[in-house]
């Protein structure tokens, strides 16, 4: 299914509406935990769509201050033995200037977070300049901001979450955007002494929370001939390394920080499980290509049904029952 596809012709699926699903983040209570991850709409060309097929928020993006075409093609591989995929798109997107365009003429209700980072060609040292130019540009137009440092695919990208680095960038993106709420995407190849360090910068900087986690150079465990291209892999040989992720982050950053779990997400008994993870709410993107439009409806009523095994009857019990489920 493609995004084209999708923004023309906008898909019926059945919605799952269940008051045992709402939670709370980014100040707004949610019909239910599972958003649309960042990079399937980069431009936000189709935010009806996403509605339309249930999702309860999503993520724009990667954005950044020019237009750029990415890298060339082939750059998107289906891992299908795996049911995952690898992709080297290198932040291909029409620049912030358009998405602007998009965000103040949309017509959803579904909160919007707009994912940013730096041109290719913008070398490291300036990086800082392209996360203010797009943080200044969309502050007060949508519901969260996400400072992506860590994606494989746009080379150097990932040295900014190194400690000196990071410290300054959130520094800088918090004084231009006081109130704008402010997550970070962690990749997922991060040393747990890195992710400590991430968390203690964080709380300092009270940057909002954490998107965990971006795709994974790692290649470990795969059948799929197509496992030695290069770029960042996703979906379920990703799912292990980001719950440990996120359960990490919770323990580091505390119980305030808000955190969006994402990766290997593709049944209603993952997104369990990443919620007692620690996650407040979570994000798909792979499972959306495997399981096709209705993946928002049947995650989610997997959910319920995991929920009512349990006797479970919300998401803030979910979250808190960590100790009773041991995985
Ligand atoms: C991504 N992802 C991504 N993340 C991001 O922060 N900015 C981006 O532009 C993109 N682009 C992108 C393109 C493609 C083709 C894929 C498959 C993924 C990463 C994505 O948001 C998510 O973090 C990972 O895919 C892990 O989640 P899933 O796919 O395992 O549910």
């Amino acid at each position: 299914m493609g995004l084209t596809a999708i923004s023309l012709e906008i898909p019926k699926v059945p919605k799952v509406d269940d008051e045992r699903l709402r939670c709370k983040v980014f100040g707004k209570t949610l019909k239910h935990p599972l958003g649309l991850a960042a990079g399937f709409d980069k431009d936000g060309i189709a935010l009806e769509a996403w509605e339309n097929l249930g999702f309860s928020f999503v993520e724009v993006g990667t954005v950044t201050p020019l237009p750029q075409k990415g890298n060339a093609p082939p750059r998107l591989f289906r891992l299908v033995e795996d049911e995952a995929l690898i992709n080297r798109m290198g932040f291909n997107n029409e620049g912030i200037d358009a998405l602007l365009g998009k965000l103040e003429e949309r017509t959803v209700t579904i909160p919007v977070g707009v994912n940013i980072g730096k041109n290719r060609e913008t070398p490291i040292e300036k990086a800082f300049e392209d996360y203010e130019i797009c943080l200044k540009k969309i502050r007060g137009v949508c519901d969260y901001v996400v400072i992506n440092v860590s994606s494989p695919n746009t080379p150097g990208l990932r040295e900014l979450q190194k400690k000196s680095h990071l410290e300054n960038l959130l520094a800088s993106l918090k004084k231009i955007a006081p109130n704008e709420r402010i997550f970070l995407k962690i990749s997922p190849d991060s040393s747990d002494q890195e992710l400590k360090e991430i968390s203690e910068i964080a709380r300092k900087l009270e940057i909002s929370g954490f998107v965990a986690t971006n795709t994974t150079t790692a290649r470990e465990g795969l059948n799929s001939p197509l496992q030695n291209e290069e770029g960042g892999l996703s979906g379920k040989p990703l799912r292990s390394r980001a719950s440990e992720v996120c359960k990490k982050l919770r323990m580091y950053a505390g119980e305030e920080m808000e955190i969006i779990g994402v990766g290997g997400i593709f049944t209603g008994m993952d997104l369990f499980e990443r919620l007692r993870d620690g996650a407040n709410a979570c994000q798909i993107f792979t499972a959306l290509v495997y399981r096709g439009p209705a993946a928002v409806a049947l995650i989610l009523q997997e959910l319920i049904e995991c929920m009512e095994q349990k006797g479970i009857s919300s998401i803030e019990e979910i979250r808190k029952s960590a100790s009773r489920c041991p995985s």
